[in-house]
């Protein structure tokens, strides 16, 4: 019988191992020999005084917060939601940093794509402040949800000193965590302006590898603005490869994909028609010029027969011939035209390489229009939102349409509005991740007037309305319900303080002992509902929150089958060997139930470790059971 963890996974024990399967010389009784591991990687190890690298104010305490677990929760918001049981989209609201931590378990190596869009630090926009020890009890004041006490929040002004440091020490912890969530062939996109590209790049280049750079994308933004001197007419999108720097070649979409249709139900699929000619002239290449048979008119067609121009024929003779028993060339839909065209297929297209400048993503004026097209009783429900057409073509650089997206600075959420457009667009079944903080909106603007009183309730209700206005362009085409072909659903959460009492192991005087002991009898701290226990659950084993959770009655007690069975909860309070046996034959990989079932009786916890022991040999299967 096992005590299950409450904490969010332990990063740098996952470190640990990554390092003992590489080196397992130079661990010793379970410490690191550090001479070994220089002995090991011989020259490589920088022992010079002065050496390269960014460093700055706060750096290696940012490691002891990334290091830190989260004993945090995510509370269900099923009122909020959209198909909660069906869908396989999230929108999380609250502090980053705490809600990566609690994604690691579930979530690590998962992601195939991240797309952020932080703030830029331009003396305007929040900055969430880190306070390195109490980053759940500092969220919980600023959101209202327990009494606050005097803790500050501020805008990054540059007055204040440190500017740059602050918002390194914002960002370092997220990018670090958050990398850990990428699959192995995943990538990050990042928005940045000039303020802190430079900074960024070095802080991406310490936590991706430089070898991963793949690129820095100039996004055009506006034609211009109203700086004396100098224009800022684009961002940076900065995208490094977890391990590789290579991006896929993106599938041809706009203009260029219309071009392709099957007006002749060839089963090879869409085709465009390209030119039959080449560059070249008669006297060039001589051995392109000669007759082609009309196959219905049978007229003997030359280069020039029907045109002034001095092209020859893109190939010879007997490629033509091959051509046309491959059925590639193309006389027109009557088959009476003049000259030919070569059918060229979509599925041998290559598709393009992604260019380090695009121009043709939308503005950051087409994004506040989309906005207010969406939200027509407000006039600026957000500032600076990004495009949908920018996000669109960011997520459609990937070689499949089934991954997942997390957006951990979503603001009001374009990434999840881009990912349900593209999916109703390609037929996709590509999900998202967005966090957002419930940052307030400010007293005075539109959309506090409005009743939107912070920037992730904007957030849900964008996603909503984007997903209605798809569901009314597609006119019923399709099964919208979230457990068809398009999912237009969210599964809405909050950052929460967990519903268990957790062990306080900072107390010092005698009393506040007692207390903690006395209050480890009833573990489960609050009027939590069991839905809000089961995700809490299913978060620290390590399950997607999108995972199936079914209620049955096993033996005259209720429990939850999570994962296909993969996982029974049971949360009474009472508990017989016979709902153990039950449970036990059924050979989940895991049991979980309450810990103060077993309270003051050693009888039923010695009856259950001998069940679920029997059976688990009797079934050769590897069970767990674990009380909380
Ligand atoms: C530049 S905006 C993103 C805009 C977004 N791309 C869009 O199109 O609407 C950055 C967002 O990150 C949010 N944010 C800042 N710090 C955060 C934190 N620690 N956790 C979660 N969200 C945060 C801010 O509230 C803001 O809405």
């Amino acid at each position: 019988m096992k005590k299950m963890t409450l904490a969010s996974m332990d990063i740098a024990e996952h470190k640990r191992e990554d390092l003992k399967r590489i080196f397992p010389e130079v661990f010793s009784e379970e410490r690191i020999d550090f001479d070994q591991l220089k002995r090991v990687l011989g020259d490589w190890v920088a022992s010079d005084a002065e050496r390269f690298g960014l460093n700055w104010p706060g750096k290696a305490e940012c490691m002891k917060i990334i290091q830190k677990p989260s004993s945090a929760t995510l509370k269900p918001l099923r009122d909020e939601s959209v198909h909660f049981d069906a869908t396989e989209n999230l929108f999380i609201e609250g502090e980053n940093l705490e809600v990566l931590k609690l994604l690691q378990r579930a979530y690590f190596g998962k992601v195939k794509m991240i797309s952020i869009d932080p703030p830029y630090n331009t003396g305007k926009e929040f900055i969430y402040p880190d306070k390195y020890c109490e980053e759940l009890k500092t969220y919980l004041a600023y959101t209202g949800q327990v009494d606050g006490d005097g803790r500050k929040f501020s805008t990054n002004v540059d007055t204040d000193g440190r500017y740059h440091s602050r918002w390194l020490n914002m960002m370092y912890p997220r990018l670090y965590i958050a990398r850990n969530l990428l699959r192995e062939d995943g990538v990050i996109f990042v928005n940045i302006d000039d303020n802190e590209v430079h900074h960024l790049r070095m802080v991406m280049d310490l936590i991706f590898g430089e070898e991963n750079f793949v690129g820095n994308i100039a996004w055009k933004k506006t034609s211009g603005d109203n700086k004396p001197s100098f224009a800022f007419t684009h961002d940076n999108i900065v995208i490094y490869g977890k391990t590789s720097n290579q991006l896929p070649r993106v599938r041809l979409t706009g203009p260029q994909r219309l071009q392709y249709k099957n007006p002749d139900n060839d089963p090879r699929g869409d085709w465009a028609q390209t030119d039959y000619r080449s560059r070249w002239t008669k006297n060039e290449r001589p051995n392109l010029y000669y007759a082609i048979t009309q196959p219905n008119t049978k007229e003997k067609i030359f280069p020039d027969t029907h045109t002034k121009s001095t092209r020859v024929w893109g190939c010879e003779k007997n490629v033509h011939k091959e051509n046309e028993r491959n059925g590639l060339v193309w006389w027109g839909k009557d088959g009476l035209a003049k000259e030919p065209k070569r059918k060229r297929f979509l599925f041998d297209h290559r598709g393009v390489n992604t260019r380090s400048v695009w121009d043709d993503a939308g503005t950051n004026d087409s994004a506040s229009g989309e906005l207010a097209e969406l939200f027509p009783e407000c006039r600026s429900i957000f500032d600076n939102p990004k495009p949908i057409s920018l996000l669109k073509k960011i997520i459609s650089i990937a070689s499949d349409k089934s991954y997942i997206v997390l957006d951990f600075f979503a603001g009001s959420a374009t990434t999840a509005h881009a990912v349900m457009q593209l999916n109703a667009e390609d037929g996709g079944k590509r999900k998202y991740i967005c966090v957002q903080l419930p940052e307030p909106t400010n007293e005075k603007s539109e959309a506090h007037k409005a009743g939107y009183e912070t920037i992730a309730d904007i957030a849900k209700e964008r996603i909503r309305r984007a997903a209605a206005k798809i569901e009314d362009e597609l006119n019923g085409q399709l099964d919208l319900n979230g457990n068809g072909q398009l999912d237009l659903g969210f599964k809405a959460f909050k950052l929460d303080s967990s519903n268990f009492r957790i062990w306080d192991g900072d107390v010092e005087d005698t009393d506040a002992l007692i207390e903690q002991l006395e209050l480890q009898v009833d573990r489960i701290d609050k009027e939590g509902s069991a839905e809000d226990i089961l995700y809490e659950i299913l978060l620290n084993a390590g399950l997607p929150l999108t995972a199936k959770i079914e209620k049955q009655v096993v033996e005259e007690k209720e429990v939850f089958s999570i994962a296909d069975g993969e996982i029974r909860v049971c949360l009474e309070r009472e508990l017989t060997t016979e709902l153990f046996d039950a449970l036990a034959k059924a050979s989940p990989s895991q049991v979980i139930c309450l810990d103060e079932a077993f309270y003051l009786n050693d009888e039923l916890k010695v009856n259950a470790g001998v069940i679920f022991k029997f059976y688990a040999t009797a079934n050769e299967t590897e069970m767990v059971f674990k009380t909380i």
